[in-house]
Protein backbone atom coordinates (compact mmCIF):
# COMPACT_ATOMS: atom_id res chain seq x y z
CA UNK A 1 0.00 0.00 0.00
CA UNK A 2 2.02 3.24 -0.76
CA UNK A 3 2.36 6.29 0.84
CA UNK A 4 -0.87 8.76 1.38
CA UNK A 5 0.31 12.23 1.14
CA UNK A 6 -1.21 14.92 3.72
CA UNK A 7 -4.93 16.02 3.05
CA UNK A 8 -5.79 18.50 0.37
CA UNK A 9 -6.52 22.14 1.52
CA UNK A 10 -10.37 22.15 2.22
CA UNK A 11 -11.14 24.32 -0.29
CA UNK A 12 -9.45 22.21 -3.32
CA UNK A 13 -11.31 19.28 -1.08
CA UNK A 14 -14.77 20.73 -1.79
CA UNK A 15 -17.21 18.79 -3.49
CA UNK A 16 -21.10 19.54 -4.31
CA UNK A 17 -23.05 16.76 -3.38
CA UNK A 18 -25.54 15.12 -0.28
CA UNK A 19 -24.36 12.78 1.78
CA UNK A 20 -26.07 10.46 3.78
CA UNK A 21 -24.42 10.33 7.82
CA UNK A 22 -24.98 7.74 10.23
CA UNK A 23 -24.78 9.41 13.84
CA UNK A 24 -24.06 6.72 16.56
CA UNK A 25 -24.37 7.12 20.11
CA UNK A 26 -22.00 5.51 23.02
CA UNK A 27 -23.67 3.24 25.21
CA UNK A 28 -20.89 2.46 27.23
CA UNK A 29 -17.35 2.82 28.63
CA UNK A 30 -14.86 1.57 30.30
CA UNK A 31 -11.05 0.26 30.32
CA UNK A 32 -9.92 1.95 26.96
CA UNK A 33 -12.99 0.67 24.74
CA UNK A 34 -16.42 2.34 23.88
CA UNK A 35 -19.40 0.58 23.22
CA UNK A 36 -21.36 2.21 20.47
CA UNK A 37 -24.68 1.78 18.57
CA UNK A 38 -26.16 2.93 15.63
CA UNK A 39 -23.08 3.03 13.30
CA UNK A 40 -24.23 -0.31 11.11
CA UNK A 41 -22.47 0.46 8.32
CA UNK A 42 -18.94 0.63 10.61
CA UNK A 43 -16.37 -1.51 9.21
CA UNK A 44 -13.07 -2.73 11.20
CA UNK A 45 -10.06 -1.26 11.28
CA UNK A 46 -12.11 2.09 10.67
CA UNK A 47 -11.75 4.98 13.03
CA UNK A 48 -14.83 6.59 14.82
CA UNK A 49 -14.44 10.19 16.26
CA UNK A 50 -16.46 11.55 19.52
CA UNK A 51 -18.03 14.75 20.22
CA UNK A 52 -14.70 15.67 22.38
CA UNK A 53 -12.92 15.07 19.65
CA UNK A 54 -11.34 11.94 20.28
CA UNK A 55 -11.03 9.13 18.19
CA UNK A 56 -11.91 5.47 18.32
CA UNK A 57 -11.06 2.36 16.36
CA UNK A 58 -13.43 -0.39 15.42
CA UNK A 59 -12.55 -3.43 16.48
CA UNK A 60 -15.75 -5.49 16.94
CA UNK A 61 -18.78 -5.81 15.22
CA UNK A 62 -21.48 -6.81 16.72
CA UNK A 63 -25.41 -6.90 15.30
CA UNK A 64 -26.11 -3.55 16.92
CA UNK A 65 -23.41 -2.87 18.93
CA UNK A 66 -19.77 -1.98 18.00
CA UNK A 67 -16.49 -1.75 20.13
CA UNK A 68 -13.69 0.68 19.51
CA UNK A 69 -10.46 1.00 21.15
CA UNK A 70 -10.45 4.78 22.29
CA UNK A 71 -7.35 5.91 21.09
CA UNK A 72 -6.50 8.94 23.47
CA UNK A 73 -5.27 7.89 27.22
CA UNK A 74 -7.38 11.18 28.53
CA UNK A 75 -10.80 11.21 26.60
CA UNK A 76 -13.78 12.86 27.92
CA UNK A 77 -15.77 10.16 26.39
CA UNK A 78 -19.05 9.32 28.58
CA UNK A 79 -22.49 7.06 27.79
CA UNK A 80 -25.14 9.00 25.41
CA UNK A 81 -22.24 11.26 23.57
CA UNK A 82 -22.49 11.24 19.77
CA UNK A 83 -20.06 9.28 17.71
CA UNK A 84 -19.77 9.42 13.81
CA UNK A 85 -17.90 7.89 10.79
CA UNK A 86 -14.62 9.53 9.99
CA UNK A 87 -13.94 7.72 6.49
CA UNK A 88 -10.51 6.97 6.72
CA UNK A 89 -8.38 3.67 8.87
CA UNK A 90 -6.14 4.31 11.44
CA UNK A 91 -2.42 5.83 9.68
CA UNK A 92 0.73 7.20 11.47
CA UNK A 93 3.17 10.00 10.17
CA UNK A 94 6.14 8.18 8.08
CA UNK A 95 9.59 9.30 7.51
CA UNK A 96 12.70 11.39 8.20
CA UNK A 97 11.58 13.81 11.08
CA UNK A 98 10.82 10.45 13.57
CA UNK A 99 14.80 9.81 13.22
CA UNK A 100 15.74 10.53 17.09
CA UNK A 101 12.74 10.90 18.36
CA UNK A 102 10.73 8.76 21.33
CA UNK A 103 6.82 8.74 20.44
CA UNK A 104 3.36 6.69 20.91
CA UNK A 105 2.21 4.24 18.61
CA UNK A 106 0.18 7.30 17.14
CA UNK A 107 3.67 9.41 16.45
CA UNK A 108 2.72 11.79 19.54
CA UNK A 109 5.78 12.58 20.89
CA UNK A 110 7.26 11.21 24.64
CA UNK A 111 10.44 13.13 24.32
CA UNK A 112 8.84 16.65 25.58
CA UNK A 113 10.25 18.06 22.06
CA UNK A 114 7.90 19.20 19.73
CA UNK A 115 6.01 17.21 17.58
CA UNK A 116 7.20 15.28 14.64
CA UNK A 117 5.92 17.24 11.39
CA UNK A 118 4.61 14.22 9.00
CA UNK A 119 4.58 14.36 5.06
CA UNK A 120 3.34 11.11 4.38
CA UNK A 121 1.32 8.91 6.46
CA UNK A 122 0.97 4.95 6.31
CA UNK A 123 -1.54 2.66 7.28
CA UNK A 124 -0.80 0.67 10.65
CA UNK A 125 -1.63 -2.50 8.96
CA UNK A 126 -0.78 -3.33 5.70
CA UNK A 127 -0.16 -6.32 3.34
CA UNK A 128 2.92 -8.40 3.56
CA UNK A 129 4.97 -7.63 0.58
CA UNK A 130 3.82 -10.83 -1.92
CA UNK A 131 7.00 -13.02 -3.17
CA UNK A 132 6.83 -11.60 -6.31
CA UNK A 133 8.02 -8.53 -4.98
CA UNK A 134 10.75 -10.16 -2.63
CA UNK A 135 14.24 -11.39 -2.75
CA UNK A 136 16.18 -14.11 -0.87
CA UNK A 137 18.49 -12.86 1.98
CA UNK A 138 22.20 -12.70 1.11
CA UNK A 139 23.57 -9.90 2.85
CA UNK A 140 24.65 -10.05 6.46
CA UNK A 141 23.15 -7.80 9.55
CA UNK A 142 25.96 -7.46 12.24
CA UNK A 143 24.40 -7.68 15.58
CA UNK A 144 28.08 -7.34 16.90
CA UNK A 145 27.25 -10.20 19.48
CA UNK A 146 30.48 -12.85 18.62
CA UNK A 147 28.10 -15.84 18.79
CA UNK A 148 25.00 -14.68 16.82
CA UNK A 149 27.68 -13.06 14.13
CA UNK A 150 29.45 -16.11 13.95
CA UNK A 151 27.41 -19.09 15.10
CA UNK A 152 24.08 -17.75 14.79
CA UNK A 153 24.12 -15.46 12.28
CA UNK A 154 21.20 -12.98 10.55
CA UNK A 155 20.93 -11.64 6.86
CA UNK A 156 19.15 -8.59 6.33
CA UNK A 157 15.36 -9.05 5.60
CA UNK A 158 15.52 -11.84 8.17
CA UNK A 159 13.12 -12.78 11.29
CA UNK A 160 14.63 -13.96 14.28
CA UNK A 161 13.62 -14.55 17.52
CA UNK A 162 15.18 -13.77 20.70
CA UNK A 163 14.02 -16.03 23.50
CA UNK A 164 14.05 -16.35 26.77
CA UNK A 165 13.74 -16.38 31.23
CA UNK A 166 13.04 -12.87 32.47
CA UNK A 167 16.31 -11.31 33.10
CA UNK A 168 18.11 -13.39 30.76
CA UNK A 169 19.90 -10.77 28.91
CA UNK A 170 17.18 -10.30 26.13
CA UNK A 171 16.87 -6.80 25.25
CA UNK A 172 20.43 -6.12 26.16
CA UNK A 173 21.17 -7.93 22.84
CA UNK A 174 18.92 -6.39 20.94
CA UNK A 175 20.15 -2.91 22.33
CA UNK A 176 23.51 -4.05 20.90
CA UNK A 177 22.17 -4.74 17.45
CA UNK A 178 20.68 -1.57 17.07
CA UNK A 179 23.93 -0.01 18.74
CA UNK A 180 26.18 -1.96 16.53
CA UNK A 181 24.16 -0.35 13.36
CA UNK A 182 25.75 3.15 14.02
CA UNK A 183 28.03 3.84 10.08
CA UNK A 184 25.92 0.80 8.34
CA UNK A 185 23.30 3.13 7.02
CA UNK A 186 20.64 0.88 8.89
CA UNK A 187 17.86 2.73 10.33
CA UNK A 188 16.25 1.13 13.57
CA UNK A 189 13.29 0.99 14.93
CA UNK A 190 12.75 -0.17 18.83
CA UNK A 191 9.30 -1.38 19.78
CA UNK A 192 8.75 -1.06 23.32
CA UNK A 193 5.53 -2.69 24.65
CA UNK A 194 4.55 -2.76 28.39
CA UNK A 195 7.50 -1.66 30.24
CA UNK A 196 7.98 0.55 32.80
CA UNK A 197 9.01 4.05 32.37
CA UNK A 198 12.42 3.61 34.57
CA UNK A 199 13.34 0.54 31.67
CA UNK A 200 11.85 2.61 28.71
CA UNK A 201 14.08 5.74 30.13
CA UNK A 202 17.59 3.25 30.20
CA UNK A 203 16.79 2.24 26.66
CA UNK A 204 16.80 5.39 25.34
CA UNK A 205 20.03 6.99 27.45
CA UNK A 206 22.00 3.89 26.14
CA UNK A 207 20.99 4.46 23.05
CA UNK A 208 21.74 8.52 23.27
CA UNK A 209 25.28 7.21 25.01
CA UNK A 210 26.43 5.02 22.03
CA UNK A 211 25.74 7.45 19.35
CA UNK A 212 22.56 5.21 18.03
CA UNK A 213 19.37 7.50 18.91
CA UNK A 214 19.93 9.25 15.71
CA UNK A 215 19.68 6.88 13.55
CA UNK A 216 16.41 5.19 15.34
CA UNK A 217 12.91 5.69 16.10
CA UNK A 218 12.12 5.23 19.59
CA UNK A 219 7.83 3.84 19.69
CA UNK A 220 6.95 3.55 23.32
CA UNK A 221 3.68 1.72 25.08
CA UNK A 222 4.51 2.30 28.71
CA UNK A 223 3.22 -0.60 30.73
CA UNK A 224 0.13 1.46 32.19
CA UNK A 225 -1.31 2.56 28.74
CA UNK A 226 -4.02 1.21 27.58
CA UNK A 227 -4.69 -1.89 26.14
CA UNK A 228 -5.04 -0.64 22.87
CA UNK A 229 -2.21 1.16 22.82
CA UNK A 230 0.04 -1.64 23.51
CA UNK A 231 -1.54 -3.51 21.12
CA UNK A 232 -0.67 -0.73 18.30
CA UNK A 233 2.34 -0.27 19.02
CA UNK A 234 3.94 -3.18 17.11
CA UNK A 235 2.32 -1.92 13.87
CA UNK A 236 3.04 1.43 13.95
CA UNK A 237 6.77 0.68 13.95
CA UNK A 238 6.88 -1.54 11.61
CA UNK A 239 4.79 0.83 9.23
CA UNK A 240 6.99 3.40 10.28
CA UNK A 241 10.12 0.59 8.70
CA UNK A 242 7.86 -0.25 5.81
CA UNK A 243 8.19 3.16 4.63
CA UNK A 244 11.86 3.35 4.82
CA UNK A 245 11.79 0.09 3.23
CA UNK A 246 9.86 0.92 0.33
CA UNK A 247 12.27 3.80 -0.19
CA UNK A 248 15.15 1.66 -0.49
CA UNK A 249 16.43 1.50 2.53
CA UNK A 250 17.40 -1.08 5.27
CA UNK A 251 15.87 -1.39 8.32
CA UNK A 252 15.83 -3.11 11.50
CA UNK A 253 12.82 -3.27 13.82
CA UNK A 254 12.97 -4.54 17.41
CA UNK A 255 9.79 -5.87 18.79
CA UNK A 256 10.44 -6.22 23.13
CA UNK A 257 8.58 -7.92 23.82
CA UNK A 258 5.66 -9.41 21.93
CA UNK A 259 4.63 -11.94 25.00
CA UNK A 260 3.14 -8.17 27.03
CA UNK A 261 1.96 -7.72 23.01
CA UNK A 262 -0.35 -10.68 22.56
CA UNK A 263 -1.53 -10.25 26.68
CA UNK A 264 -2.69 -6.57 25.97
CA UNK A 265 -4.47 -8.66 22.64
CA UNK A 266 -6.16 -11.20 25.07
CA UNK A 267 -7.26 -8.62 27.33
CA UNK A 268 -8.33 -6.28 24.44
CA UNK A 269 -9.97 -9.61 23.24
CA UNK A 270 -11.64 -10.51 26.31
CA UNK A 271 -12.69 -7.07 27.62
CA UNK A 272 -14.94 -7.24 23.74
CA UNK A 273 -16.06 -10.33 25.29
CA UNK A 274 -14.17 -12.78 22.27
CA UNK A 275 -14.46 -16.08 22.75
CA UNK A 276 -11.12 -17.36 24.80
CA UNK A 277 -9.28 -20.38 23.20
CA UNK A 278 -6.52 -21.59 24.83
CA UNK A 279 -4.74 -20.10 27.45
CA UNK A 280 -7.40 -17.67 27.20
CA UNK A 281 -6.41 -16.55 24.34
CA UNK A 282 -8.32 -15.24 21.13
CA UNK A 283 -8.26 -17.89 18.34
CA UNK A 284 -6.58 -15.43 16.40
CA UNK A 285 -3.74 -14.84 17.91
CA UNK A 286 -1.16 -16.76 15.34
CA UNK A 287 -2.62 -14.49 12.68
CA UNK A 288 -1.69 -11.40 15.07
CA UNK A 289 1.71 -12.13 15.11
CA UNK A 290 2.18 -14.32 11.35
CA UNK A 291 0.79 -11.13 9.83
CA UNK A 292 3.01 -8.39 11.58
CA UNK A 293 6.20 -10.70 11.19
CA UNK A 294 5.61 -11.33 7.33
CA UNK A 295 6.12 -8.03 6.52
CA UNK A 296 9.03 -7.89 7.46
CA UNK A 297 11.37 -9.04 3.68
CA UNK A 298 14.16 -8.03 1.24
CA UNK A 299 12.18 -6.27 -1.64
CA UNK A 300 13.45 -6.96 -4.77
CA UNK A 301 15.89 -4.59 -7.25
CA UNK A 302 12.69 -3.20 -8.83
CA UNK A 303 11.42 -2.89 -5.63
CA UNK A 304 14.41 -0.82 -4.41
CA UNK A 305 16.15 -3.45 -2.56
CA UNK A 306 14.85 -1.69 0.85
CA UNK A 307 14.71 -4.62 3.44
CA UNK A 308 13.52 -5.21 7.15
CA UNK A 309 14.97 -7.27 9.50
CA UNK A 310 13.12 -7.61 12.52
CA UNK A 311 14.20 -9.18 16.10
CA UNK A 312 10.89 -10.14 18.00
CA UNK A 313 11.64 -10.84 21.82
CA UNK A 314 9.34 -13.60 23.61
CA UNK A 315 9.60 -13.99 27.46
CA UNK A 316 9.58 -17.59 28.62
CA UNK A 317 8.50 -18.91 31.96
CA UNK A 318 10.88 -21.71 33.08
CA UNK A 319 12.33 -21.66 30.22
CA UNK A 320 9.63 -23.39 28.43
CA UNK A 321 9.73 -22.84 25.11
CA UNK A 322 6.43 -25.29 24.47
CA UNK A 323 4.04 -22.82 25.55
CA UNK A 324 1.51 -21.26 23.16
CA UNK A 325 2.97 -17.85 22.52
CA UNK A 326 6.63 -19.44 22.03
CA UNK A 327 5.66 -22.18 19.71
CA UNK A 328 3.60 -19.66 17.57
CA UNK A 329 6.46 -17.34 17.22
CA UNK A 330 9.24 -20.66 16.68
CA UNK A 331 7.23 -21.36 13.77
CA UNK A 332 6.73 -18.27 12.31
CA UNK A 333 10.08 -16.64 12.48
CA UNK A 334 13.24 -17.75 10.92
CA UNK A 335 15.36 -19.02 13.80
CA UNK A 336 15.73 -18.08 17.31
CA UNK A 337 18.46 -17.65 19.69
CA UNK A 338 17.30 -19.24 22.71
CA UNK A 339 18.86 -17.22 26.57
CA UNK A 340 19.06 -19.59 29.40
CA UNK A 341 19.01 -18.60 32.69
CA UNK A 342 21.28 -21.97 33.74
CA UNK A 343 24.34 -20.37 31.57
CA UNK A 344 23.27 -16.81 33.05
CA UNK A 345 23.66 -17.65 36.68
CA UNK A 346 27.21 -19.55 35.56
CA UNK A 347 28.61 -16.35 34.12
CA UNK A 348 27.94 -17.14 30.61
CA UNK A 349 27.27 -14.21 29.16
CA UNK A 350 25.77 -13.33 27.10
CA UNK A 351 24.03 -16.59 27.75
CA UNK A 352 22.90 -17.84 24.76
CA UNK A 353 22.18 -21.37 24.73
CA UNK A 354 24.39 -22.46 21.19
CA UNK A 355 22.36 -25.96 21.14
CA UNK A 356 19.03 -24.43 21.46
CA UNK A 357 19.19 -21.49 18.91
CA UNK A 358 19.23 -21.70 15.45
CA UNK A 359 19.53 -19.41 12.59
CA UNK A 360 17.65 -21.13 9.07
CA UNK A 361 18.81 -18.66 6.58
CA UNK A 362 21.36 -16.35 7.97
CA UNK A 363 24.42 -18.52 6.58
CA UNK A 364 23.60 -17.49 3.39
CA UNK A 365 24.07 -14.20 4.14
CA UNK A 366 27.47 -14.59 6.17
CA UNK A 367 30.67 -12.83 4.91
CA UNK A 368 32.17 -15.82 3.36
CA UNK A 369 35.87 -15.27 5.45
CA UNK A 370 33.80 -15.40 8.47
CA UNK A 371 31.27 -18.42 7.40
CA UNK A 372 34.79 -20.31 6.75
CA UNK A 373 36.24 -19.53 10.03
CA UNK A 374 33.38 -20.65 12.08
CA UNK A 375 32.66 -23.52 10.08
CA UNK A 376 33.63 -25.84 12.95
CA UNK A 377 33.24 -23.85 15.93
CA UNK A 378 29.11 -24.59 16.46
CA UNK A 379 29.97 -28.32 16.47
CA UNK A 380 33.53 -28.43 18.22
CA UNK A 381 31.74 -26.24 21.12
CA UNK A 382 28.18 -28.70 21.12
CA UNK A 383 31.08 -31.92 21.34
CA UNK A 384 32.90 -30.07 24.67
CA UNK A 385 30.13 -29.69 26.68
CA UNK A 386 29.09 -33.07 26.17
CA UNK A 387 32.44 -34.43 26.88
CA UNK A 388 32.84 -32.15 29.86
CA UNK A 389 29.69 -33.30 31.03
CA UNK A 390 31.36 -37.14 31.12
CA UNK A 391 34.51 -35.64 32.53
CA UNK A 392 32.63 -34.75 35.94
CA UNK A 393 32.01 -38.40 36.55
CA UNK A 394 35.20 -38.61 37.17
CA UNK A 395 37.20 -40.65 34.77
CA UNK A 396 40.66 -40.11 33.44
CA UNK A 397 40.65 -39.16 29.98
CA UNK A 398 42.81 -39.92 27.57
CA UNK A 399 45.00 -37.00 26.06
CA UNK A 400 43.05 -36.29 22.76
CA UNK A 401 39.85 -36.05 24.85
CA UNK A 402 41.79 -33.64 27.50
CA UNK A 403 43.24 -31.71 24.30
CA UNK A 404 39.27 -31.49 23.00
CA UNK A 405 38.28 -30.27 26.80
CA UNK A 406 41.22 -27.81 27.08
CA UNK A 407 40.29 -26.22 23.68
CA UNK A 408 36.56 -26.22 24.73
CA UNK A 409 37.49 -24.03 27.92
CA UNK A 410 39.27 -21.95 26.02
CA UNK A 411 35.85 -21.46 23.34
CA UNK A 412 33.91 -20.49 26.52
CA UNK A 413 36.12 -17.97 27.79
CA UNK A 414 36.63 -16.77 24.25
CA UNK A 415 32.74 -16.68 23.88
CA UNK A 416 31.74 -14.42 26.41
CA UNK A 417 30.79 -10.74 25.63
CA UNK A 418 30.03 -7.52 27.81
CA UNK A 419 26.89 -5.68 26.67
CA UNK A 420 27.42 -2.27 24.97
CA UNK A 421 30.73 -4.14 23.36
CA UNK A 422 29.65 -4.54 19.92
CA UNK A 423 32.30 -6.02 17.99
CA UNK A 424 33.11 -4.99 14.24
CA UNK A 425 33.51 -7.60 11.58
CA UNK A 426 37.19 -7.44 11.36
CA UNK A 427 37.20 -8.00 15.12
CA UNK A 428 35.07 -11.45 14.68
CA UNK A 429 37.34 -12.59 12.16
CA UNK A 430 40.33 -11.94 14.37
CA UNK A 431 39.37 -13.97 17.05
CA UNK A 432 37.88 -16.65 14.84
CA UNK A 433 40.98 -17.17 13.31
CA UNK A 434 43.25 -16.60 16.74
CA UNK A 435 41.34 -19.71 18.05
CA UNK A 436 40.77 -21.64 14.49
CA UNK A 437 44.78 -21.78 13.86
CA UNK A 438 45.62 -22.62 17.91
CA UNK A 439 47.24 -18.93 18.17
CA UNK A 440 45.71 -19.06 21.13
CA UNK A 441 46.42 -22.76 22.68
CA UNK A 442 49.30 -21.84 25.10
CA UNK A 443 47.12 -19.46 27.29
CA UNK A 444 45.55 -19.90 30.43
CA UNK A 445 41.35 -19.13 28.85
CA UNK A 446 40.88 -16.13 31.04
CA UNK A 447 44.55 -14.71 29.73
CA UNK A 448 43.60 -15.61 26.32
CA UNK A 449 40.40 -13.32 26.70
CA UNK A 450 42.30 -10.78 27.82
CA UNK A 451 44.61 -10.70 24.85
CA UNK A 452 41.57 -10.09 22.62
CA UNK A 453 41.07 -6.78 23.06
CA UNK A 454 45.01 -6.41 21.60
CA UNK A 455 43.83 -8.42 18.71
CA UNK A 456 41.25 -6.62 17.66
CA UNK A 457 43.61 -3.48 18.16
CA UNK A 458 46.00 -4.44 15.82
CA UNK A 459 43.95 -5.39 13.38
CA UNK A 460 42.20 -2.08 13.03
CA UNK A 461 45.50 -0.57 13.04
CA UNK A 462 46.83 -2.65 10.49
CA UNK A 463 43.51 -1.91 8.47
CA UNK A 464 42.78 -5.32 7.65
CA UNK A 465 39.78 -6.27 5.45
CA UNK A 466 38.03 -9.47 5.84
CA UNK A 467 38.80 -10.27 2.27
CA UNK A 468 42.70 -9.76 2.42
CA UNK A 469 44.71 -13.37 2.32
CA UNK A 470 44.44 -15.29 5.34
CA UNK A 471 48.45 -15.73 5.56
CA UNK A 472 48.44 -12.01 6.46
CA UNK A 473 46.36 -11.84 9.46
CA UNK A 474 48.00 -14.62 10.52
CA UNK A 475 51.13 -13.11 10.46
CA UNK A 476 49.62 -9.75 11.73
CA UNK A 477 48.11 -11.78 14.83
CA UNK A 478 50.85 -13.90 15.69
CA UNK A 479 52.69 -10.97 16.14
CA UNK A 480 49.81 -9.29 18.41
CA UNK A 481 49.44 -12.40 20.06
CA UNK A 482 53.20 -13.51 20.99
CA UNK A 483 54.25 -15.84 23.95
CA UNK A 484 52.59 -15.84 27.08
CA UNK A 485 54.29 -15.04 29.99
N1 LIG B 1 26.50 -9.63 28.06
C1 LIG B 1 26.22 -9.15 29.26
N2 LIG B 1 27.20 -8.87 30.13
C2 LIG B 1 26.93 -8.39 31.35
N3 LIG B 1 25.70 -8.17 31.82
C3 LIG B 1 24.67 -8.42 31.01
C4 LIG B 1 24.86 -8.93 29.70
N4 LIG B 1 23.66 -9.09 29.12
C5 LIG B 1 22.75 -8.69 30.04
N5 LIG B 1 23.34 -8.29 31.17
C6 LIG B 1 22.67 -7.80 32.39
O1 LIG B 1 21.64 -8.69 32.73
C7 LIG B 1 20.51 -8.01 33.21
C8 LIG B 1 19.27 -8.43 32.43
O2 LIG B 1 19.41 -8.03 31.10
P1 LIG B 1 18.17 -7.61 30.21
O3 LIG B 1 17.37 -6.57 30.85
O4 LIG B 1 18.71 -7.35 28.85
O5 LIG B 1 17.37 -8.98 30.21
P2 LIG B 1 15.90 -9.26 29.68
O6 LIG B 1 15.88 -10.70 29.33
O7 LIG B 1 15.52 -8.30 28.63
O8 LIG B 1 15.07 -9.00 30.99
P3 LIG B 1 13.50 -8.78 31.10
O9 LIG B 1 12.89 -10.13 31.03
O10 LIG B 1 13.36 -8.16 32.45
O11 LIG B 1 13.09 -7.89 30.00
C9 LIG B 1 20.80 -6.53 33.07
O12 LIG B 1 21.15 -6.04 34.33
C10 LIG B 1 21.98 -6.48 32.13
O13 LIG B 1 22.83 -5.41 32.44
MG1 LIG C 1 13.89 -7.01 28.49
Amino acid sequence: MPDRAAPPSPESAYRFGVRLSERGRVVGIGDGIAWVEGLPSARLDELIGFDDDSTGLVFQLGRNLIGAILLSQKTGVKAGMAATHIGRKLEVGVGDSLLGRVVDPLGNPLDGLAAPEFRQFRSLEAQAPPIIERDFVTQPLYTGCKIVDSLIPVGKGQRQLIIGDDGTGKSSLALDAVITQRGRDVLCLMVLVGLPRSAIAATVEALQANGALEYTVVVVAEANALPGFRYLAPFAGCAMAEHWMRAGRDTLVVYDDLTRHAQSYRELSLLLQRPPGREAYPGDIFYLHSRLLERAAVLSPEQGGGSMTALPIIETRQGEIAAYIPTNLISITDGQIYLDSKLFAGGMLPAIDIGRSVSRIGGKAQLPAIKTASARIRLDYLQFLDLELFARFGTRPDPAVEGQLRRGRLLRELLKQDRLAPLSEQAHLAWLLAYGEGLLDAFAPAEAAALLPRLFERVAQARLRPEDPKDRWLEILREAVGKPA
